[in-house]
């Protein structure tokens, strides 16, 4: 059976010392049977990180890398340079460096291409914001990001892509989608992959959910059908949360 994935993006917290601190207080779930625990620090606690997951289950990963592998790119880190501190894993286009670095679907493609070229497995992060879902724009945009985001992949490339749908008004407001929103939400990206690629490749195609997931609304989430996992932000921070997030079970409806 294929692990559920249970991912932490730090985003721009934690120093060095803070990084081990936090690794330390979380060692219970660092070997975990059930989930595929994915740690995704800033580049400057990578390496702390990367000692203090050695011999364990749990991998790690970049939150940006830039798509030529070298060269004048001032303030960048290119792949191989990820590559040399054992990462595994890098998230492509989260809606925080969409909309704060003007990052475009081009770019995230290139990114995206980059990495799979490297053995990477690259999270390309998608979703609506509130005035797209509100005008019920919400497939289209999901599938102009898709569409673009995945643009010249073969089907063999395309199944080393994990897809994170997390709608930006999700995302650090504390309003979670529902399972349902979700569920819905991945149906219509599975849809879009057949007609794509094909049937196989959607359902192998591994689809996480992120936006407000707690300890509280997991049990909720992992209901949802079709979610492959989850990439958590503030709650991935605070130890106990981050726990009890990896060994949640769903919750069971009477
Ligand atoms: P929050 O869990 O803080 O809403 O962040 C989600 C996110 O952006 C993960 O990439």
């Amino acid at each position: 059976m294929v692990k559920l994935i249970i991912a932490a993006n730090w985003k721009m917290n934690k120093t060095r010392k803070e990084a081990a601190s936090l690794i330390k207080k979380v060692r219970p779930i660092l070997n975990n049977k059930q989930r595929e625990v994915v740690i995704f620090p800033p580049f400057t606690c990578l390496d702390v990180v990367s000692k203090l997951l050695k011999g364990k289950s749990a991998k790690f990963g970049a939150q940006n890398m830039h798509y030529e592998t070298k060269g004048p790119y001032t303030g960048e880190i290119s792949v191989d340079m990820l590559k040399e501190v054992g990462c595994s894993y890098v998230l492509i286009g989260h809606s925080e460096r969409r909309i704060n670095c003007n990052e475009n679907d081009e770019d995230v493609n290139r990114k995206i291409r980059t990495a799979v070229e490297n053995e990477f497995t690259p999270i390309l992060c998608i979703g609506e914001n509130l005035d797209e879902r509100e005008s019920e724009r919400t497939d289209a945009i999901l599938e102009e990001q898709i569409r673009n985001g995945l643009n010249g992949l073969t089907k063999d490339k395309v199944l080393k892509v994990v897809i994170a749908y997390e709608p930006i008004w999700a995302i650090g407001t504390g309003r979670s989608a529902t399972t349902e929103q979700a569920s819905h939400a991945h149906s219509e990206i599975r849809k879009l992959l057949t007609n794509m690629y094909d049937r196989d490749v959607a359902q192998k195609m591994r689809i996480l959910y992120g936006g407000s997931v707690t300890s509280e609304n997991i049990s909720s989430l992992l209901r949802g059908k079709g979610i492959d996992g989850f990439l958590v932000g503030g709650a991935s921070l605070k130890p106990d949360e981050f726990i009890k997030i990896v060994k949640a079970k769903p919750k069971v409806v009477r």
